[in-house]
């Protein structure tokens, strides 16, 4: 793969030599990208002689023929900027191109890898942090910063990752494990009308269910994102199909279902409808007003009842305020799910990370605190390995 990396200037540029370094033991071609500030930290000779080609500093040097930009950014697979400081953080999140890294960084529309590195009180900032979180937010990964010891000779977090970390996070990055695999993805909350203007609904965003069909498309697979009312964009390369209700869900999944290798229930659907959709709103009074609920299909426990074999692969999500483990195991159990992803509502719901467990037959793993992305790379490794083990389809196994 080729591997563009940006260096900005910060104290941990010198770590940039290892990581390209790094990367070319795994086999990736490197070129170098770097700001003026960075060539203060250290020498672009440095890179020359890593790369054997001298890194691109300046957007106007006349040694480029054309816009060299567009050229990096065409050339590149994947974008890496490590160190990333907190002036290139505030940049990048802004769309600022005033020099040749943040202009190849605009230009380029593929996988994109940051690793913060700056004193801890920078990255303690709510402007870094905004940053930050915009520029994941834009569908970057952040790698790190970490805690350790940082150039002042003080102890915090703002450390950046190791280099093996980050050339890890890139080949993560670029993973194409899932080519020839069908994921069928459900996200986002139903919606249950009332009335014509009203519905009964739930604060489901979709983002982790968004953030899996994005990781499983860029992985190869054929990602079919099955999803109630969202304000998401469909993620580069999945297949959207919009629904409302969760009979809506139901039956979208059911057109889909025999083609998946695996399907992730991560949408947040309405246990209840109302009994009756009123054809006029609903008139206020004076006294209560009672409202019939009535069951809706369970979609999961369905989809676990249809599969004859043991395909397609089964994620469900249990979201639960308390005894999360007891019913996720319960959940699954009860359902027939291979994996159950289990978090709380106050972890999970309307935050762009999140803390879960995985529930399957070896028992229970508890993840750290997760980017959603990272998250959904985790189910997808589960899903790839469980997929592994029962072979390709036709197979014989
Ligand atoms: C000795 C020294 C060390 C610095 N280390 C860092 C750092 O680790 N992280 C950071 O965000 N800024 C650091 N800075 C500040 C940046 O170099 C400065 O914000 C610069 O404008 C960054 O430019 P760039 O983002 O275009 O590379 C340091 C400055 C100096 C003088």
């Amino acid at each position: 793969m080729n591997v563009l990396v940006g260096v900005s200037g910060g104290v941990a540029a010198y770590k940039a030599a290892h990581l390209v370094r790094e990367l070319g033991r795994r086999g990736h071609a490197v070129r170098v990208v770097m700001t003026e500030a960075a060539t203060r930290f250290i020498g672009p000779v440095t890179f020359t002689g890593l790369t054997g080609a001298p890194p691109v500093v300046d957007l106007w040097d006349a040694r480029y023929a054309g816009e060299v930009h567009v050229e990096l950014a065409a050339w590149a697979d994947a974008l890496v900027v490590a160190p990333a400081t907190a002036n290139l953080l505030a940049r990048a999140a802004s769309g600022v191109a005033d020099d040749a890294l943040t202009a190849t960084i605009l230009c380029f529309d593929g996988p994109r890898l940051f690793a913060p590195a700056m004193h801890a009180r920078m990255w303690a900032q709510p402007a870094t942090r905004r940053n930050a979180a915009r520029l994941a937010e834009d569908g970057a990964i952040l790698v790190g910063p970490v805690e350790g010891a940082l150039a002042s000779g003080e102890v915090g977090l703002g450390r950046m990752a190791e280099p093996e970390a980050i050339a890890d996070a890139v080949e993560r990055l670029l993973r194409r494990d899932l080519v020839g695999r069908t994921v069928v993805v459900s996200a986002g909350g139903t919606c249950e009308d009332l009335d014509p203007v009203r519905f009964l609904g739930n604060r489901s965003t979709g983002r982790m269910g968004y953030a899996i069909a994005e990781r499983a498309a860029a992985r190869g697979a054929r990602a079919i994102l099955v999803t109630g009312p969202s304000a998401l964009a469909t993620p580069p390369g999945a297949e959207r199909v919009d629904v409302r209700s969760a009979r809506d869900m139901e039956a979208a999944i059911g057109r889909v279902r025999a083609e998946a290798d695996a399907i992730v229930m991560a949408a947040a659907v309405a246990d209840y409808r109302p009994a009756a959709l009123a054809t006029d709103k609903i008139a206020k009074s004076d006294g209560p007003l009672t409202l019939e609920l009535v069951r809706n299909p369970d979609i999961l426990a369905g989809l676990g009842a249809w599969r004859a074999g043991p395909r397609p692969v089964l994620v469900g999500f249990a979201l639960e305020t308390r005894d999360v483990l007891e019913r996720a195991r319960a959940k699954r159990a009860k359902k027939r799910v291979d994996l159950v992803v289990a978090n709380r509502a106050a972890d999970a719901l309307g935050t762009t990370t999140n803390r879960a467990i995985f529930v399957d037959d070896d028992g229970d793993e508890t993840l750290p605190e997760l980017d959603k992305r990272a998250l959904a790379d985790r189910i997808l490794d589960w899903i790839g390995a469980r997929l592994g083990q029962l072979g390709r389809p036709g197979a014989g196994n």
